[in-house]
């Protein structure tokens, strides 16, 4: 989707690759929550500006909101509007407004479903769309299932008639391994699997996706991508936001839940997959569940040591006092829920053993970064010690996720003089300055991969029941009583003192970030 201002080889490829995604309706379910304004509608245009949505479109809203098809359309407008900033394109948004319609009702009603019915009906022929439907389920996740049912129990998954049925469904996809688990096999009782795309948003950002580009499309860095050459890797996902209006959710989740299975489980499986057989979709997704299922459950004795639990308190971020944890709206005054989590993990595998993993993310935390840092061992012998340089520090790599978007190698250099002195210097490759990116929101690719019916960066079954099976061992042990202390930190700190005693303990330190 970027748009490459530097390298025309690379410009030339992609209008190549790219072609708009085939007719069809786009459904969904939600469209007046906060994931369609913020995310899906602006991606949308974001789709339709660079002309990947197909002439033959038409978008489906289904919510309970009693407002008018106008509102909606107004009000949608405008928020992309917002979203798109000044450059946006007036004419694109009436376009795709234009091409709304709405069904203003619960889920459960007939009535609601007739006249979904009824607007598929009317959409098919004013716009010619094959009879190609595209099924969002951007809800509160009790209603994935009862959703999934009732649209097959209204044939709108029956793909007999030679058009295609998708259904993309959003996180949180249980609450732990047995509900994943539960919910897998009640959907695969009414639909066939390769009809569902199991989201997470972080295969959408382009860094993401980029890990893979970065290791296997370069011959430098495979060959020292193991436990010879990398002593530890660190992944972090830090927010500088709260939980916002979402304390009725988070309270009963916690950070551990709401980030770890999921989006961090993906950037740990990213960084320490093998090589994929091809660049199919199985090939893909077989090597990170290898991975996760190569993760070995945590004891309940190692919880305290290996995972640090913490809340913030009340505190400045960004030059603003913020109010702590427990005076959040909706949030019980005296909730032992965690907004940050720590682990130490490891990759039982030929590849990675001994190599520590420590994951870390939470909110409030003083700024907004996510990368992940490969440590490499130290240089085996320290050959300028006699020349009073410092000792040399080992070499890392790190690659920004959000909001820098670098990769950026830091090794040791000579500082110039007559005295060899050495320090850190860094190579950098940086996003915003090689590409011109426009403003996206990650979900753009992955509604067009779900147009096109490539389900490469969405989630099978099992990866998500991995991605369960890393954290259930604590969250059993913590359901035990068996967790350690969760440990206050102040809003705008970069998080509890127990997560850098962890850490230290093998003598290693947590970039900062
Ligand atoms: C969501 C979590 O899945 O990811 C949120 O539920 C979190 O709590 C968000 O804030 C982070 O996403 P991003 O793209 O801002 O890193």
């Amino acid at each position: 989707m970027a748009t490459l201002v530097e390298n025309p080889l690379v410009r030339e490829i992609q209008t190549r690759a790219l072609k708009p995604a085939g007719p069809c309706a786009m459904v969904i379910f939600g469209i007046t929550g906060d994931l369609s304004k913020r995310l899906l509608l602006p991606a949308l245009y974001n789709l339709a500006t660079h002309g990947l949505l197909s002439e033959h479109f038409a978008l489906v809203g289904f919510a309970l909101s009693d407002i008018t098809e106008e509102k909606l359309r107004e009000t949608l407008a405008g928020t992309i509007r917002e979203a798109c900033g000044s450059e946006c394109n007036l004419e694109t948004i009436r376009w795709l407004v234009s091409h709304l319609h709405y069904v203003s009702s619960d889920f459960e009603t007939a009535s609601g479903w007739q006249k979904l019915h009824a607007v598929l009906d009317q959409v098919e022929a004013a716009e010619d769309l094959a009879g190609n439907y595209l099924f969002y389920l951007a809800t509160a996740p009790e209603f994935f299932l009862p959703l999934v049912r009732r649209l097959a129990a209204e044939k709108l998954l029956d793909e007999s008639g030679g058009h295609w049925r998708r259904v993309i469904i959003e996180k949180p996809f249980g609450h732990d391994l047995a509900s994943a688990r539960a919910l897998n096999a009640e959907l695969l009782k009414v639909v066939q699997d390769d009809l569902l795309y199991r989201i997470d948003h972080y295969l959408g950002k382009e860094t993401v996706q980029n890990i893979l580009v970065f290791r296997f499309a370069n011959g430098i860095f495979e060959p020292i991508w193991n436990r010879r050459y990398i002593d530890h890797i660190q992944i972090t996902v830090a927010e500088s936001v709260g939980v916002e209006r979402r304390g009725r959710y988070y309270d009963h989740t916690g950070a551990l839940r709401d980030m770890v299975p999921n989006h961090l489980a993906q950037l740990l499986a990213l960084t320490a997959m093998e090589p994929p057989a091809s660049f199919s979709a199985t090939a893909l997704q077989n090597e990170q569940v290898k991975v996760l299922e190569a993760v070995p459950p945590i004891r309940p004795e190692e919880c305290v040591a290996c995972v640090v639990r913490g809340q913030y308190t009340e505190g400045m971020v960004s030059e603003t006092m913020v109010a702590g944890y427990r005076e959040e709206p909706f949030v019980d005054p005296n909730s032992q829920t965690e907004t940050y989590v720590a682990l130490k993990m490891a990759v039982d595998n030929w590849r990675w053993a001994g190599v520590p993993f420590f994951m870390r993310t939470g909110k409030r935390l003083h700024k907004r970064n996510t990368q992940v840092v490969v440590q490499f061992r130290n240089a085996p012998l320290s050959l300028f010690r006699r020349t009073g340089a410092l000792p040399p520090r080992p070499n890392s790599l790190v690659l920004g996720i959000q909001p820098d978007e670098n990769i950026c190698l830091e090794f040791e250099g000579k500082v110039p003089g007559p005295v060899l002195e050495t320090t850190t210097v860094r190579m950098d490759f940086d996003y915003g300055r090689h590409f011109r990116v426009e403003h996206r929101t990650g979900y753009e690719t992955l509604l067009y991969d779900a147009m096109l019916g490539d389900r490469s960066l969405f989630k099978r079954a099992d990866m998500i029941e991995a991605g369960w099976s890393v954290i259930q061992p604590i969250l059993d042990a913590w359901a035990a009583g068996r967790g350690g202390e969760l440990d206050r930190y102040g809003a705008g700190s970069e998080g509890p003192q127990a997560a850098e005693d962890m850490i230290h303990t093998g003598g290693r330190a947590w970039r900062p970030f």
